[in-house]
């Protein structure tokens, strides 16, 4: 699987931020969208473009948009903060939605609910999730794309932990990852170390 660590100073700042105990959820909120932006733009690096000619003052030029922009798919709740902003980045974009709660005693993902296209084939998937733990998330996610067609999916996470990092590669699934750090590993409740502790309730609060 292919693994890319953004490794840019403003997305270390934010990053620092985030993880930081005394944030609160206001400025939680605002960092995720700020990386997101980072990250969205990093995982496009390379993305197939159209060209077209434009007129600008002056004189004909060669334009370009994305040849296929992405389906974006949030994971909720966390996933939710960094929606908007990928969505300004790629007005084009289509919208699906997955609702995955991790059940706190057993670490495995509980689903709640799903709103996705039928038919994936061919069409890029941009998941959001700004934490991949054990990857049991992510996996349920990837096998709900994979089975509507999918080929080409990136996870986009803002902290990785080796684990979760290796079940989305042992899950032999048509997926690349873009995230901000991958941290040591997890802790005996399955937190990511140092991580940045429960990203749905950094953002809006405990449950
Ligand atoms: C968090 C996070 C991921 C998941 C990662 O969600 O946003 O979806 O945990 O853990 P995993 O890799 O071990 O599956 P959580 O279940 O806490 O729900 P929330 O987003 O509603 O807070
Ligand atoms: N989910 C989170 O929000 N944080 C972690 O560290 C692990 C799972």
């Amino acid at each position: 699987m292919r693994t890319h660590t953004v490794d840019h100073p403003l997305a270390a700042a934010l990053l620092t931020t985030m993880r930081d105990a005394r944030t609160d959820n206001s400025a939680f909120r605002t960092a995720l969208r700020d990386l997101t932006r980072i990250l969205i733009y990093e995982a496009l690096r390379g993305a197939p473009v159209r060209h077209f000619e434009i007129a600008t003052p002056v004189a004909l030029a060669e334009g370009s948009r994305l040849a296929q922009p992405p389906l974006l798919v949030p994971v909720l709740r966390a996933g939710l903060g960094m929606v908007d902003v990928a969505a300004e980045l790629i007005p084009d974009a289509r919208i699906g939605f997955v609702g995955i709660a991790r059940d706190e005693d057993s670490h495995q993902p509980v689903p709640y609910m799903e709103s996705l296209p039928d038919d994936l084939a061919g069409l890029p998937v941009y998941v959001l999730d700004p934490m991949l733990a054990t990857g049991g998330s992510m996996r349920h996610t990837l096998e709900l794309l994979v089975a509507r067609g999918a080929t080409d999916i990136t996870a986009v996470c803002v902290v990785a932990a080796p684990e979760g990092v290796a079940a989305l590669a042992d899950s032999g699934h048509p997926v690349r990852l873009i995230t901000a750090a991958i941290d040591a590993g997890l802790n005996e409740n399955a937190y990511i170390v140092p991580g940045l502790g429960d990203a749905g309730d950094r953002q809006f609060g405990p449950r």
